[in-house]
């Protein structure tokens, strides 16, 4: 399949992350169907896209009509097989959990297209693993976007053991229609190479504030205005999401070791369902 050929993108899962790589696909022109499990996660998706494309038009930063236009090319769904009937390429943006990944595919390689690629925008888990359930791990890939997909550059594109050289070059080449950066990852092993630089520095904010070394404000002014991050770590978290940095972390932790424990603040905010800006609290209140 060449880059022409990709007419019809289909995201699996309509939340921060999949909501925003539809919003990113259907401003590059793309027909994208939108597809969560219940009407509601799809119509809070569709109404992110719809505030976001709004943000930018007031900023300048694309005209209205684009707006317009790429808020109608796409289309909400709770079907799956609706959603990937006429897909050439399925970017999937379920939770972060191999188990709900898996079980996606399982029902995914039933009614899809025999010849539309499959790419994971997980965080951290391996595409090697994930692939195994499909009929196609030659077509299947990691591409892998950033936070909020509208506003950074970067996509990781990552191989799985058995995925093809055509289809990471395929993946790359939509990256760039997408108007992203896109960096390849050769190994498939876990955060691949942003998450594993920037999970453990945000569990590390958390150790220093378990450990009592710093407040949560004082962490955050450092890595922002000493580190020169555009954010602090914690402000970072509930961007992400700490449920996401959590589950990276977990995964982490169980295949490279000890060093990646998460923190029992991070497990705190997990229990307690303060998950970041999604939920309206985390590390600080957004109400
Ligand atoms: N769409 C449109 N507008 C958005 C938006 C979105 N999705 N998200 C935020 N905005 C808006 C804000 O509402 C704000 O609007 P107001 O000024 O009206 O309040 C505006 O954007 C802020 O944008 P600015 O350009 O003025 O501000 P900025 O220069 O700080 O840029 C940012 C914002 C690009 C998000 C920047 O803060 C940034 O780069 N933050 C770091 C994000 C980051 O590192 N992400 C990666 C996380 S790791 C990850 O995602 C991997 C993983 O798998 C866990």
């Amino acid at each position: 399949m060449e880059l022409e050929d990709i007419n019809t993108v289909a995201v699996l899962g309509a939340g921060n992350m999949g909501h925003g790589i539809a919003e990113v696909a259907a401003m590059a022109g793309y027909d994208v169907n939108m597809r969560d499990i219940e009407e509601e996660f799809v119509q809070d998706g569709y109404e992110s896209i719809e505030w976001s494309l709004d943000k930018l038009a007031e900023k300048d930063r694309l005209s209205r009509d684009e707006a317009d236009a790429a808020v109608e090319r796409v289309t909400p769904l709770v079907d799956m097989e609706e959603a990937v009937a006429d897909a050439d390429f399925v970017i999937e943006a379920v939770p972060e959990q191999m188990e709900i990944k898996k079980d996606v595919y399982g029902e995914l390689e039933s009614v899809a297209p025999d010849h539309a690629i499959f790419a994971t925008n997980t965080s951290s888990l391996s595409i090697s693993e994930l692939a195994e359930v499909t009929e196609r791990p030659e077509r299947f890939c990691g591409m892998h976007f950033f936070n909020p997909p509208v506003r950074m550059q970067l996509v990781e594109v990552i191989s799985g053991e058995q995925t093809a050289e055509e289809t990471l070059e395929l993946t790359e080449d939509l990256a760039e229609e997408f108007e992203k950066t896109p960096v390849r990852v050769h190994k498939d092993s876990p955060g691949f190479i942003v998450n594993r630089i920037l999970v453990p520095l945000m569990n590390e904010a958390c150790w220093l504030v378990n450990e009592d070394e710093a407040t949560i404000a004082a962490v955050d002014s450092t890595t922002k205005y000493g580190m020169g991050l555009p954010m602090g770590s914690f402000e970072l978290g509930d961007q992400v999401g700490n449920d996401v940095s959590y589950h990276v972390l977990e995964y982490m932790h169980e295949v490279l070791g000890e060093a990646y424990e998460p923190a029992p603040l991070l497990e705190e905010k997990v229990r307690n369902e303060e998950l970041g800006k999604k939920t309206g609290k985390g590390f600080y209140d957004y109400e």
